[in-house]
């Protein structure tokens, strides 16, 4: 499979299907859902309580990824213009060196539970570490299923917050899934014993959003030669991007912006793959405001290395490829079709990969022309679509727009009504047909 399209934007939607469909090897059945409503009434109506509609946001397609020498089309669901075409030209650039290189953590899970009232926390703090073992036992036989597929409870450990409190971190192998269900089911089933242990009250039993045992690890290079841009050197650019990369390093309200052009790919990959996004979310900046060096963290930074840019990134990726909304929503089990992973590992390694090209592609655009003159333009095309333009109109309301700067609703119509007027354009479809 090959995720390097040239054109594919220029293709009428429907031979955009087309296209992705025939590079996965899709069915037909699984091709035509492409074109179908991917969450349907019924369906929806057992996920949530009181429904009263289905909301939809766009899916598109991810292009030029590769990860580990392995090319991946990636389902990115946004609602921001130019998430999408960012993360595919990032990727095509970074392709030339090689593309992604990433490392996953065992996907190990932790559940807290959380003693209240220890009298002599020391001694609870022992009783519950000679007990482990017992524990982690009565842990697996909540879920003898996770280990009969290689996982389990492994380890845990045992933390004083404070004089009288304690919380227990049971680590959880959880395999393929995002993990919220067995790690829940576990840490209710040790709380009666670990209550006993320590003489204390049973307060909280719940997974931490705070995955760090379940990291990514992604890098990639671009050779300054492929960062030119404008009148501005590759070198100059990538000065740039590192200086940007440090202002994200040193500043906390930078790195809360940096962070986001980050989650901008991660959150669409999750979203497109039935993956809990806000975990994630909650998940990235635990993490960011954690590492060493204290304060809130970037979680992918820049650097020269020769005549290339490097950047790294690392963050918790708690994701699954079974189990969850996967089971229910179709549109998600097509996401991962359409992603093309063996494991929620490699899911998790193809998303630091998308959150880190989101995130070169934001730094570099704002150093080349500022992200404002992107925007505009997509900005622009929402507003052409709003007037009422259709098919090629969109585009051209949109392009004059945004070449006077003058970006608005009356003015879009002024242009609309007098392209119609002109007759450039005989019907919608026959502009389709002329692509
Ligand atoms: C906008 O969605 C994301 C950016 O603000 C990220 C950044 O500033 O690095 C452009």
């Amino acid at each position: 499979m090959n995720s390097r399209l040239p054109g594919f934007y220029r293709l009428p939607l429907e031979q955009r299907r087309q296209r992705i469909a025939a590079e996965l090897g899709l069915d037909e059945n699984a091709a035509r859902q492409l074109s179908q409503v991917l969450l349907d009434e019924t369906t929806a109506d057992h996920m949530v309580e009181n429904l009263i509609g289905v909301y939809g946001l766009p899916l598109g397609v991810g292009l030029n990824f590769r990860v580990n020498g392995r090319d991946h089309l990636v389902p990115m669901c946004v609602e921001e213009p130019s998430v999408i075409a960012a993360a595919s030209h990032a990727a095509k650039l970074i392709r030339k060196s090689g593309g992604f290189f990433a490392e996953a953590d065992d996907p190990i899970m932790i559940a807290q539970v959380q003693l209240c009232d220890v009298a002599d926390a020391d001694a609870a703090r022992l009783a519950i570490l000679r007990n482990a073992e017992e524990l982690i036992a009565l842990a697996n036989c909540a879920n003898r299923s996770l280990s009969d597929r290689g996982g389990g409870a492994r380890s845990l450990t045992v933390r004083v917050l404070e004089p009288g409190m304690l919380v227990v971190h049971l680590h959880v192998d959880v395999r393929d899934a995002m993990g919220a269900n067995v790690v829940n089911t576990m840490a209710e089933a040790i709380a009666e014993k670990l209550g006993q242990l320590s003489g204390g009250v049973v307060g909280l039993r719940i997974l931490s959003n705070l995955a760090d045992l379940r990291c990514v690890s992604v890098r990639a290079e671009v050779a300054f030669d492929d960062l030119a841009i404008n009148e501005q050197s590759g070198e100059t650019m990538a000065d740039g991007i590192v200086r940007a990369s440090r202002f994200a390093e040193l500043d906390p309200y930078r790195a809360a912006t940096h962070n986001k052009g980050i989650m901008n790919g991660v959150d669409a990959v999750a979203l497109a793959t039935g993956n809990d996004w806000r975990s994630i979310e909650a998940g990235a900046h635990a993490f960011a405001a954690t590492q060493a060096g204290g304060g809130y963290r970037p979680l992918a930074i820049w650097r020269r290395n020769e005549n290339t840019l490097q950047g790294t990134l690392r963050m918790p990726m708690a994701v699954g490829t079974v189990g969850g909304t996967l089971r229910v929503h179709p549109g998600a089990r097509l996401g991962l079709r359409i992603a093309d992973v063996s494991s929620s590992s490699e899911l998790g390694m193809l998303m630091a990969a998308v959150g880190l090209a989101t995130n070169f592609a934001a730094l570099r655009a704002m150093l080349a022309e500022g992200i404002q003159r992107g925007h505009m333009s997509l900005h622009a095309r929402s507003v052409a679509l709003h007037a009422g333009a259709t098919a090629d109109l969109v585009e051209r309301v949109a392009d004059e727009m945004a070449a006077a700067g003058d970006v608005r609703e009356e003015r879009a119509i002024e242009i609309l009504q007098r392209l119609r007027s002109a007759g450039t354009l005989s019907s919608p479809l026959a502009s389709c047909n002329d692509r």
